[in-house]
């Protein structure tokens, strides 16, 4: 068996397109690529390249027109939809780059919803001092600042500990130093945790910083690597 079969989650031959006619676009025309268990990946490419629509289908969020997503030996399209609730609820947790916080609940509560209907979820005052959010749990997402709510909305994400912690340009609607900040808590998570970590960027230094880095390019995959020398997200600058 080929070793790429052997590797925790895989994205095979998956395509996908939108609209029809003159409108037809195919976004993704055959992307091929394997993570493994406990890796920290990053997707790079230009906007429009379609890291979002290809997050969106590890996801279970969206279908590939064809090819599949196969993780820890299932497919997900196989999966009815019960059982493809019950992955996402399970198995995924979601960042995405406008935090999508519930107003009227405080960061603890924000954070518990995340654990709700979940087996193994996290200590979440443990998490919150993890989260550096212990002295604000009280707070509303207004009255906190554009880190500290992307601080709330990954720990939303990982309070279930999820095998696979999938993020959507985390880290952009942040300033430099706040990125930075919000990149060390995920480089943290996945060292603490050990949850397999999919981050989606086009910010080019980050891949310093990951064990594997896939690049993304009309349509398809342009690079695929290792990085056998990653450094700390406090040491990236860009
Ligand atoms: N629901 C949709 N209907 C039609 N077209 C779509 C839809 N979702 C995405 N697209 C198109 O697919 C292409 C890829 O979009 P996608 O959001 O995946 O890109 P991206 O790489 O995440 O870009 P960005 O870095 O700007 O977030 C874009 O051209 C977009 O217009
Ligand atoms: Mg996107």
């Amino acid at each position: 068996m080929p070793e790429e079969e052997l590797k925790f989650l895989n994205v095979v031959d998956v395509k996908k397109a939108y609209g029809s006619g003159q409108a037809r676009q195919e976004v993704l025309r055959g992307m091929n690529f394997s993570v493994a268990k406990g890796e920290f990946c990053v997707l790079l490419g230009p906007s429009g390249s379609g890291k979002s629509t290809l997050l969106n289908i590890i996801g279970g969020i969206d279908h590939a027109d064809s090819g599949y997503i196969c993780i820890a030996g299932d497919r997900l399209e196989e999966l009815n939809e019960k059982r493809l609730t019950e992955y996402r609820r399970q198995h995924l947790g979601y960042v995405f780059q406008m935090y999508n916080l519930i107003p009227n609940l405080n960061v603890k509560e924000n954070i518990e919803v995340g654990a709700y209907l979940s087996q193994n979820s996290l200590d979440i005052d443990d998490l919150l001092h993890t989260l550096g959010l212990y002295e604000h749990r009280h707070k509303l997402p207004n009255q906190l600042s554009g880190g500290q709510q992307q601080r709330v909305s990954i720990g939303r994400a990982i309070v279930k500990n999820p095998d696979i912690l999938l993020c959507d340009e985390p880290t952009g609607a942040l300033d430099y130093n706040t990125s930075k900040e919000i990149l060390k808590l995920i480089e943290e998570v996945n060292q603490k945790y050990g949850n397999t970590v999919i981050m989606v960027t086009h910010n080019e230094a980050i891949r310093l910083m990951a064990d594997h880095v896939v690049k993304l390019r009309d349509g398809v995959v342009r690079k695929n690597e290792t990085n056998d020398h990653k450094i700390s997200a406090m040491d990236l600058e860009w």
